[in-house]
């Protein structure tokens, strides 16, 4: 089976090295040709567009930053959703919003297409590792024949339902993730500015009831202020955040507290924090808090 892989980010290349690894043959594609050198280098084949990489492949998957990216990968001018035969199938792992990923299923079954919305959880690492969780949306026989190739790249895969499913799920976890992120970061500060030692305050939070396993991963990151190479782009947290709340209009719920992370998360990228990792919201704040301080504040 030929697989065609387009979006070869800090999630995407890993991906796409698992399945060759596994001794998939591949056919990439991405907007920055240079990210595909390492997978070409090992024999992956490179196309010169979506459209010219569906002509060549049974599978494709996208791996792409958010909904645009994909709309146009899929449906644009050199788009490769008209040019794959029918009957194969395209598998979306970009995180999107559930209302989106359902109009390309609806778009994939025009074209008498099969579709996956297979978002993931786990960063760079698990992505190397082989070991991501997958959360799918979409027919089970689909997945069922695309398990041995989810299997390549992921440890657990679920099967949410229907088209949008996994998309929704993937979208409260990383809605949660982004506000918990936030607020951890507001509790550090906070602690910090109340005299605690910031070694019995990291010790006490990031070990302590109130930190989530994923932000216990970001000490190091936090405690050294290395943001640097990016495990998860800030920028990619805060248009999740987005989407979330789009979602949230869509279906008439009210989340504040989302909406408030989400300008949180701007502020930092406009701030130039967009490219670092998502734990550069504390660097984001502490320094905010710096400049407060110097500055002169209420408590002075
Ligand atoms: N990193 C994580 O921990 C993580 C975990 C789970 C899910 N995700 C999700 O996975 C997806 C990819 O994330 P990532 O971390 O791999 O991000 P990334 O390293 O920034 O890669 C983004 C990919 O999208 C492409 N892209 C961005 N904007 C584009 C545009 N306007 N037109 C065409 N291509 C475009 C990039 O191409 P270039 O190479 O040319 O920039 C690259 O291939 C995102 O939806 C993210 O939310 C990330």
């Amino acid at each position: 089976m030929k697989i065609g892989f387009i979006g070869l980010g800090i999630m995407g290349s890993r991906m796409a090295a698992n399945l060759q690894k596994h001794g998939h043959s591949l056919v990439v594609f991405n907007r920055s040709r240079e990210k595909a050198n390492p997978l070409l280098a090992q024999g992956a084949k490179w196309a010169d567009s979506p459209a010219a990489l569906a002509e060549q492949v049974d599978v494709i998957f996208t791996m792409l930053a958010h909904p645009d990216a994909v709309e146009e990968a899929a449906t644009g001018k050199e788009g490769f959703l008209s040019h794959l035969s029918p009957g194969r199938m395209w598998v979306d792992c970009s995180t999107v919003n559930p209302s989106f990923s359902k109009k390309m299923a609806d778009v994939a079954r025009s074209r008498d297409l099969r579709f996956l919305g297979a978002p993931v959880t786990g960063s760079k690492g698990p992505a190397a590792e082989g070991k991501l969780i997958f959360w799918v949306g979409g027919a089970a026989s689909d997945l069922e024949a695309c398990r041995p190739l989810l299997e390549c790249m992921g440890s657990r895969i679920v099967h949410c339902g229907g088209p949008g499913t996994g998309t929704a799920l993937k979208m409260v976890m990383n809605q949660l993730l982004g506000t918990f992120l936030a607020a951890f970061s507001e509790g550090l500060i906070l602690g910090e500015s109340l005299g605690i030692s910031r070694e019995v305050l990291l010790e006490a939070l990031f070990n302590g009831p109130a930190a989530a396993p994923f932000v216990a991963v970001k000490r190091q990151r936090i405690e050294t202020a290395n943001y640097a190479q990016a495990d998860f782009a800030l920028r990619w947290l805060q248009k999740d955040l987005h989407l979330a709340a789009v979602s949230a209009y869509e279906t008439g719920v009210a989340m504040p507290l989302t909406n408030a992370a989400k300008e949180l998360f701007r502020l930092a990228i406009r701030d130039g924090h967009g490219d670092e990792d998502i734990s550069a919201i504390y660097g984001y704040l502490a320094r905010n808090r710096d400049a407060q301080s110097t500055s002169g504040s209420v408590a002075q």
